[in-house]
């Protein structure tokens, strides 16, 4: 089968790899309708983690069942399912209690629970920018969605970045009528502040410097913030009376920088202790790293990240982090989908095939003007 594979840094490939396959009882395989690139992917991508060559990539992944092991019972062949990109076993503490995104069982990586398709350091699983998907533990994993082709475009993002930015609103501790600030207007910057908005929100900030990108925030409603016009946090202020904001959501990560360009890991995580009033909440979904060898500071190559701790204690703030527990939220917001209350598709730039995917790469993680989500129809011809 053809499938998007990690060739280096900023270098991806379209080559043949072996077909996926049931391997346990329990696994289904996919037939992949659509599959897209994520801001995680590029990660990866600039050769900023340890994922090795020859990696098949994608993480939010969605189809039809072509075949079922003989231990799967609820799934069928033929049901249309998202994917979430947590690969979760269902039995083990964590996925009792609702962190299927921290899994104790499906990651043999060293310190690492929760596994992923196609991602660094998250277990030897292939990615879903394929033909094909091989799924673990299938009755567990999958949603089934309603038949037929409606709603592609919105339930593609119930595989991550919808349910993540939900997460981000969730760990922040959003209530309704809250104001909250989101920075980044990527796509899971863009899906935390939908969410906001659907939760209740009074006011919702979004942060970024692409134009393009801010355009798609004020059209759902929220408020743009261009940091390339002066620091976000007193721009905020002075539009909130001087008050900041009930929450904040970090949905940028480890590759945060300055108007210039110039990394600065530290960046978000302090402008939102400094915009978020005394005791509100922080919720943050972008990605911190472990280790970062190709970070510009030596604390920073060891995931060490000096930031207003002091300030964040003193103002009695809380934090929540992590990877998002997709399952805990998809149901609902697939049904909000059906129901017409959410329309995720809003941030969809460019639908490609799987051959176009280099060029995908390539012009996403440039953050061209209008590329802000690009989906891959593996099986529609160029
Ligand atoms: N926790 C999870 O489960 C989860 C899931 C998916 C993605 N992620 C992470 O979420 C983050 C965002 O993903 P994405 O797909 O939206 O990526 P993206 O890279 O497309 O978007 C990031 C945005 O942040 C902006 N940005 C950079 N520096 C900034 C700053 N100082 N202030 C405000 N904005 C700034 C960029 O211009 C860009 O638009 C990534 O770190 C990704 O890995 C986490
Ligand atoms: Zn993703
Ligand atoms: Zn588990």
């Amino acid at each position: 089968m053809k499938a998007v594979v990690y060739k280096g840094a900023f270098e991806v490939g379209v080559e043949d790899v072996p077909d996926a396959k049931v391997q346990e009882p329990n696994d289904a395989v996919i037939r992949i309708t659509t599959t897209n690139i994520c801001g995680s992917d590029l990660h990866m991508y600039e050769g900023r983690t340890s994922v090795e060559e020859g990696k098949v990539l994608g993480h939010e992944n969605m189809g039809i069942v072509e075949e079922v092991g003989p231990g799967v019972t609820r799934i069928k062949v033929g049901d249309r399912v998202s994917v979430p990109f947590n690969i979760a076993c269902g039995t083990c503490r964590n996925c009792e209690t609702g962190w299927s995104s921290f899994c104790l069982r499906t990651n043999p990586t060293e310190g690492m629970d929760g596994a992923a398709y196609g991602y660094a350091n998250m277990g030897p699983y292939d990615g879903g920018q394929a033909e094909f998907l091989r799924v673990p533990y299938a009755d567990f994993n999958l949603l089934k969605l309603p038949a037929g082709t409606e709603h592609e475009n919105d339930f593609t993002m119930l595989s991550d970045i919808f349910p993540t930015g939900w997460h981000g609103v969730e760990l922040s501790g959003q209530q309704p009528g809250d104001t909250v600030a989101v920075f980044g207007a990527g796509p899971v910057g863009l899906m935390a502040a939908h969410s906001a908005l659907l939760r209740g929100s009074s006011q919702v900030f979004v942060v970024d410097k692409e134009a393009d990108r801010l355009a798609l925030a004020t059209k759902i409603g929220a408020t743009p913030i261009d940091l390339g016009q002066g620091d976000p946090v007193q721009q905020i202020l002075d539009a909130t009376n001087g008050r900041g904001t009930d929450r904040g959501v970090e949905a940028v990560g480890y590759q945060a920088h300055d108007p210039s360009g110039e990394e600065h890991p530290e960046l978000v995580l302090d402008n939102l202790v400094q915009v978020v009033r005394t005791t509100g909440g922080i919720g943050v979904v972008g990605v911190y790293m472990p280790q970062d060898p190709g970070a510009s500071s030596d604390l920073a190559k060891e995931g060490r990240i000096p930031w207003q701790y002091g300030q964040f204690f003193t103002k009695g703030q809380s934090m929540g982090t992590g990877q998002a527990p997709v399952k805990r939220y998809n149901r609902q917001l697939r049904d909000l989908i059906i129901a017409g209350r959410a329309t995720p598709s809003f941030i969809v730039s460019h639908e490609l095939t799987l051959d176009q995917a280099p060029e995908g790469y390539s012009r996403f993680d440039k953050r061209e003007d209008g590329w802000t989500k690009v989906l891959l129809h593996p099986g529609k011809a160029a």
